[in-house]
């Protein structure tokens, strides 16, 4: 899919690569692209540095907390609205929360609803719209993680897997009545969420938004499923499929690794 003259909604649009996004889209000549966050001013940032850029794309600010259904709607409407009809939806806003089984019920209902059941509300807002003309693109955030794993985070590693898993789901379902869905899985970007470094995901060092920017408008073209800004994650799935035991094994000197770093700040006072 060619971005040009389309109808775009991006959702966590006031930061780092939802941001990029809504720039990039009106760049290669959107007609209209939806900048959509619950930070209500750099949501307007964002949409100010599109109107900068001169092109013709429209936009338009509408906040939204992705973990709430009636919230996902409205935006949905706001653009249907607005625009007649919403050809790519970029379910991307997600959080990072550390830890293990430990980390506390509400905090793993939070990351849940934000990092899964958003691209679930998203999907049932635009479908009917999308399935009713035979046609519209779904391109939905997850990351490497969802893949992979990720080292010091049990929430974040479950809830990209399951957001994988339902865009996988997605496509198998829908593919056949002219849905297409493409699956975002970046190792680390610098944004917001990588202000502390990447931990793990930076051993493959960290790109720029633009960067992965150019991989998605790549992907939409071809509308492939699986988004890699970094090309190696190809290569880490196929030896997990490979060798599950022996990928493990390597995993588990990874968070050796990470866990020995951590310490060594820790104590350094870092
Ligand atoms: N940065 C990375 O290294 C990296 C790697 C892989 C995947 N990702 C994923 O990319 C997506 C974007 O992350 P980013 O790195 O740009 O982070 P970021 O923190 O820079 O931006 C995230 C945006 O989402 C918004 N947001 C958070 N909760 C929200 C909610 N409930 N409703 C609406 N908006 C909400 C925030 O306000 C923020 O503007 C996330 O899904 C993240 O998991 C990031």
């Amino acid at each position: 899919m060619k971005v040009a003259d389309k109808v775009v909604v991006v959702t966590g649009a006031a930061s780092g690569i939802g941001k990029e996004l809504c720039l990039r889209f009106a760049k290669e000549g959107a007609r209209a692209v939806v900048c959509s966050d619950i930070d209500e001013a750099g949501t307007q940032v964002t949409a100010d540095e599109i109107a900068a850029l001169g092109t013709n794309a429209q936009t338009l600010v509408k906040i939204c907390n992705v973990a709430v259904e009636s919230e996902v709607v409205a935006l949905a409407e706001a653009a249907i609205s607005a625009y007649g009809q919403i050809d790519l939806f970029c379910s991307n806003a997600g959080i990072f929360t550390p830890g293990g089984e430990n980390v506390s019920n509400d905090e793993w209902t939070r990351i849940w609803d934000i990092n899964v059941m958003a691209h679930i509300y998203a999907s049932r807002a635009v479908l009917p719209g999308m399935l009713e003309r035979g046609e519209g693109y779904l391109l939905n955030t997850a990351s490497a993680a969802g893949l992979l794993s990720q080292v010091g985070s049990a929430p974040y590693a479950v809830t990209k897997h399951a957001a994988v898993g339902f865009a996988e789901w997605l496509s198998i379902t829908y593919g056949h009545s002219g849905i297409k869905v493409s699956v975002l899985c970046p190792q680390a970007v610098k944004t917001a969420m990588t202000a502390q470094g990447g931990g793990v995901a930076a051993l493959d060092g960290m790109l720029e938004p633009a960067q992965l920017a150019d991989t998605v408008i790549e992907t939409l073209d071809e509308e492939r499923f699986l988004v890699l800004p970094h090309p190696e994650v190809l290569t880490y799935m196929r030896r997990k499929t490979d060798d599950y035991d022996r990928w493990l094994g390597g995993m588990r000197r990874l968070n050796d690794r990470f866990y020995e770093a951590y310490r060594k700040r820790e104590q350094d006072g870092e």
